[in-house]
């Protein structure tokens, strides 16, 4: 695993923006994995500048988001659809047939849950993912537990990352109590992953992260077990390593 410590959230931003951007330079057609959140959000802004001076073309990118949660509508602020459609979609070229997210209000969820893990298969496979993490380190939605999920599924959200996330949301009770969330397996047979995390409410998760030890009751932790994981973290972030 490897860490770079970057000096505050911009810095970490800037850097992220310029793996993926490095990413789908070397390769046009890449597929890359896409995460909400708060952390994600100065990188796509980053990328979004360096396609309007023409640094990176996305014409030929697919992606694919990590979780969107149960029984939001697309058109829902609050829904991922929503924002990555908002902070990053509507500002770039990618060509919106590759675009791909999980679809949180279909009819048959389980269904929805194997043909989204059966189109990443069919993608090839996804060269560079980025995650950001949760306090509890969850990563997508993959919350502490004694089982994690291998594919992509149906996932209840803990009362801590409901709380962290109903900032989002007009009050707590709005915030679904479940998710559709890719996989710990699908997470871990990406190609590349880069991990962002910003400030100290991350420090505790991060310190876990790069423990000599997995487990499921911290989820992060399987990333030791991928041979291409770079943590992109601020100072913040890093101050209990
Ligand atoms: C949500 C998302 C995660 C994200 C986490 C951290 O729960 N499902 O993918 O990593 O929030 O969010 P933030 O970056 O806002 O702290």
């Amino acid at each position: 695993m490897r860490i770079i410590i970057e000096n505050n959230y911009q810095e970490m931003s800037k850097k992220a923006a310029l793996m993926l951007a490095s990413q789908v330079t070397l390769k046009p057609e890449s597929v890359l994995g896409l995460a909400t959140g708060s952390t994600p959000l100065g990188m796509y802004q980053e990328l979004i500048e360096m396609y309007k001076h023409d640094e990176i073309d996305f014409s030929e990118v697919s992606t694919f988001n990590l979780d969107e949660y149960y029984g939001l509508s697309p058109q829902n602020k609050a829904s991922y659809h929503y924002y990555m459609h908002h902070n990053f979609f509507k500002e770039v070229n990618i060509a919106p047939e590759n675009i791909h997210l999980p679809d949180g209000n279909a009819k048959d969820i389980l269904k929805e849950c194997q043909a989204y893990e059966k189109l990443i298969d069919h993608s090839g496979g996804i060269d560079l993912q980025v995650l950001g993490i949760g306090a509890n380190g969850h990563i997508g939605f993959n919350e502490p537990a004694s089982k994690l999920n291998v594919k992509t599924n149906l996932v209840e959200l803990t009362e801590e990352t409901i709380a962290d996330n109903s900032r989002f949301f007009a009050k707590k009770e709005d915030v679904p109590r479940k998710a559709i969330s890719v996989g710990m397996a699908t997470i871990l047979k990406t190609n590349r992953i880069i991990l962002l995390a910003s400030g100290k409410n991350k420090a505790r998760a991060i310190k876990e992260t790069v423990s000599d030890y997995v487990c499921t009751e911290i989820p992060s932790t399987l990333l030791q077990t991928h041979p291409q994981v770079t943590l992109i973290i601020d100072k913040g972030a890093a101050s209990l390593l």
